[in-house]
């Protein structure tokens, strides 16, 4: 009998503070109009000063462990994708193990951009179908407002921050991952880059001096490939599934551009009532992007138990992930989370059944 990981905990944290876009249009030369038409995004969430990407993972990973009813201590792993971590060195997992009290479990980072959250619940999922494991957190958080150019109107408009998590459990039952796809492609290296900081370019004043620090787009070749890229990728993970488009029943964008979600749409012919979107409120919050997508999904009725959903991301490197998704939790569990942030988004039903 093979062992399925099953998403049993969900949760997210979206920093208080809103900057919307025109208190943008105070620090650079942008207009309101001109980033909801090329974007969808209206607002976007900063971290406050006193924030972590430790404590938003562990305000998102309280919601998921309590929504799934199981002590910290009982977790076996933790997986943290992100690109903006607290440190270099050491691992940011490690730190948010020790907070939520999960003495016993491993922890790593990884770093695959946008799509992070796909390659982490990927990571996860094998871990937990291998036998290895039984319960394992997988977090996608990014606090990008730390990495951001505020001269630089090109990337400062685009980019959030926010954190979700997910616990896999060990279950002989159905459901989980249906198919997965993973892709990268070096050549889009420069494309989005922190060019500052790492072995080629160590911190210096002269990188300091010239915003190596920050995050570089080039943005319109970055929108042509994951315009391609998303629906290929969407495409091999149902082909891995042996299901079609159609077999969908919502589907979890990465939220970088409204734009690129709208042409994939169009692209398959999918329609909106089948695809979440929340990019106005939070732009793109990179690795945190699906995870908290598919928490106010949940939240807001869209997805239901027996579902089938598919999360797909693209990002910097390039990468990109698909991950087709049988939902077997039931979504009214959400209201056992602690944090009034998971309860984004209209729960459908109290935990008992009855409508609210
Ligand atoms: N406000 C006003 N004007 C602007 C702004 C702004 N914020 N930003 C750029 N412009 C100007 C440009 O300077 C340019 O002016 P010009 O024609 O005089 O040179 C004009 O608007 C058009 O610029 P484009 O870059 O061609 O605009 P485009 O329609 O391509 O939209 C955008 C830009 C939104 C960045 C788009 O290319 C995009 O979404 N790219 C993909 C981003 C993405 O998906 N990233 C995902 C991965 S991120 C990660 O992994 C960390």
């Amino acid at each position: 009998m093979s062992t399925n990981a099953l998403i049993t905990g969900w949760g997210m944290y979206a920093p208080s503070r809103v900057m919307t876009n025109d208190d943008l249009a105070k620090m650079v030369d942008t207009s309101d109009e001109w980033i909801v038409s090329r974007t969808g995004i209206r607002e976007r969430r900063v971290a406050a000063d006193d924030e972590t990407t430790t404590s938003m993972s562990v305000n998102a990973a309280r919601d998921a462990l309590a929504v799934a009813g199981l002590d910290p201590a009982e977790l076996d792993l933790v997986i943290l994708a992100t690109c903006t971590p607290d440190y270099p060195l050491p691992a940011t997992s490690v730190t948010v193990a020790s907070e939520l009290g999960a003495t016993r479990a491993a922890g790593f980072d990884l770093q695959a951009a946008c799509s992070g959250f796909l390659y982490a619940y990927a990571a996860g999922s094998s871990f937990i179908s291998s036998g290895m494991y039984r319960n394992v957190l997988v977090v996608g958080v990014e606090i990008l407002s730390r990495f951001l150019d505020f001269t630089d109107r090109t990337t400062c408009v685009l980019f959030g921050d926010g954190a979700g998590a997910v616990l896999l459990q060990a279950s002989e039952g159905p459901g989980g991952l249906l198919g997965i796809d993973l892709f990268s492609d070096g050549a889009g290296c420069e494309a989005i880059i922190v060019p500052g900081g790492g072995a080629i370019n160590p911190a210096s004043h002269e990188t300091v001096d010239a915003r190596m620090h920050n995050i570089r787009m080039l943005g319109s070749e970055v929108y042509k490939y994951a315009t391609r890229q998303m629906g290929e990728t969407a495409l091999a993970a149902l082909r891995q599934a042996g299901l079609s488009v159609d077999d969908v029943d919502q589907f979890v964008f990465h939220q970088a551009n409204l734009r690129i979600i709208n042409s994939v749409q169009k692209q398959f012919g999918i329609p909106d009532a089948k695809t979440f979107v929340n990019i106005e409120k939070y732009g793109n919050t990179s690795a945190a992007s699906v995870p908290m997508a598919l928490v106010e999904a949940v939240a807001s009725g869209r997805i239901k138990e027996g579902d089938r959903i598919l999360m797909v991301a693209f990002g910097g490197g390039y990468t990109a992930g698909g991950a087709v998704v049988e939902w077997t939790a039931d979504p009214a569990r959400a209201l056992l989370a602690p944090g009034e942030q998971t309860r984004m988004g209209q729960p459908q039903r109290t935990l008992e059944g009855a409508a609210v």
